[in-house]
């Protein structure tokens, strides 16, 4: 089981491949590209555990040095990000040659950003593990790692040139981790497909539980769509913040919850396109149907919906809205929202008066106490 969805953008032109057997037969897959049959291979600790022996062994011939950091966000830092470029040129990795990211999101994104500064620019293989990092943040180009003022601050754009979406990965994940980049999933149908979020109603609860053509299916509808916006917009200037469905209410949500497992990134997406179509509805933009729909199928996927989800406590309404003000989607002051006109049919504004944003976070809140 195998597709192949181009991203199309010039010479930076490359391809996701999507399916089974991809880690297996990893060897053929990336020769290709190898000027020496050698790679440079970082993961964390925990997928090294999981997923290091399957790769060596589809490698087969080609020789591969490995280094293993710590999991978790914490590691998308600074220490880390010195300590992953100085051993790339300790293993004299040269400018033709090719570095592996193995992992999740903090994986990719930091060795994506690591290749983009090495010897100015070195080649990068994006094989994402969790679904999260499968249908986001392993294509598009966006890398790099946190500062103490906020997640995702220093970066560059750097093209990946080859991503392999093995879906047999993911049978490793926890259901918890699995629901977490489903929050990532959903978000491609409520933004730009209604029929994709047709389907999910129908199937994901199957693909959830293993489906292994379902997830074939979302996987890559998810990436078409990124993939169409990204080749459109890939220095976010315009379209590409509709990727950004839910982040604002998430970040604040994440920054609230001091980026822990109090709440997972795709969870806060999930709880954020439940609140942005809540805000549009207010707004008169779509229908009433809308958002209870919405939140009818997170609910049924067993997702967090409601602030009344997120364990512990939480700022209020005006700290939350300062919470928003410090994402890096403010423009000149302004606060920029992804909403929508019904499913399917998100746009950009800036144009949200703080009352109704603030109207709806306090029954948000309310939900905490009832
Ligand atoms: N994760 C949003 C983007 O790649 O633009």
């Amino acid at each position: 089981m195998r597709e192949i969805v181009p991203v199309q953008l010039g010479a930076r032109s490359y391809e996701v491949r999507i399916g089974t057997g991809l880690l297996a037969n990893a060897g053929a897959e990336i020769a290709p590209l190898l000027q020496r049959p050698r790679v440079a291979v970082v993961a964390d600790e925990t997928v090294a555990d999981l997923h290091l022996e399957p790769l060596r062994a589809g490698l087969g011939e080609i020789e591969m040095v490995v280094l293993r950091l710590p999991p978790g966000e914490a590691t998308k830092s600074w220490p880390h990000f010195t300590r992953t470029v100085e051993w790339l040129l300790d293993q004299k990795v040269e400018r033709r040659d090719v570095v592996v990211a193995l992992g999740g999101g903090v994986i990719g994104d930091l060795v994506g950003f690591a290749a983009s500064v090495l010897r100015r620019g070195v080649r990068f293989v994006q094989i994402p593990t969790s679904l999260l990092a499968q249908v986001d943040s392993s294509v598009g180009g966006k890398t790099g790692i946190n500062a103490p003022q906020g997640k995702n601050l220093i970066g560059a754009f750097h093209q990946p040139s080859l991503v392999l979406a093995d879906l047999e990965v993911l049978g490793t994940l926890k259901p918890r981790d699995f629901l977490t980049g489903y929050g990532e999933v959903v978000k491609y149908g409520l933004l730009g497909d209604a029929a994709f979020f047709d389907w999910l109603e129908a199937h994901a609860p199957a693909m959830a539980a293993g489906d292994i053509e379902g997830r074939m299916h979302a996987v890559k509808r998810s990436i078409e769509m990124k993939a169409e916006i990204v080749a459109r917009d890939e220095t976010e200037q315009g379209d590409r913040a509709l990727l950004n469905l839910g982040h604002t209410f998430c970040h604040a949500l994440e920054a609230a919850t001091g980026y822990s497992d109090r709440l997972l990134h795709g969870e806060g997406v999930a709880i954020g396109c439940a609140l942005a179509f809540e805000l549009s509805q207010r707004l008169g933009l779509c229908a009433q149907e809308a958002p209870s729909r919405v939140r009818a199928h997170l609910r049924a996927m067993g997702m967090k919906v409601d602030l009344g989800d997120i364990e512990g406590d939480l700022p209020g309404t005006e700290a939350l809205i300062a919470l928003m003000a410090q994402d890096k989607k403010v423009e000149e002051g302004k606060l920029r929202f992804i909403l929508a006109r019904g499913i399917g049919q998100a746009f950009v504004t800036s144009q949200v008066p703080h009352e109704v944003l603030a109207g709806v976070l306090d029954d948000a809140l309310a939900t905490r106490r009832a």
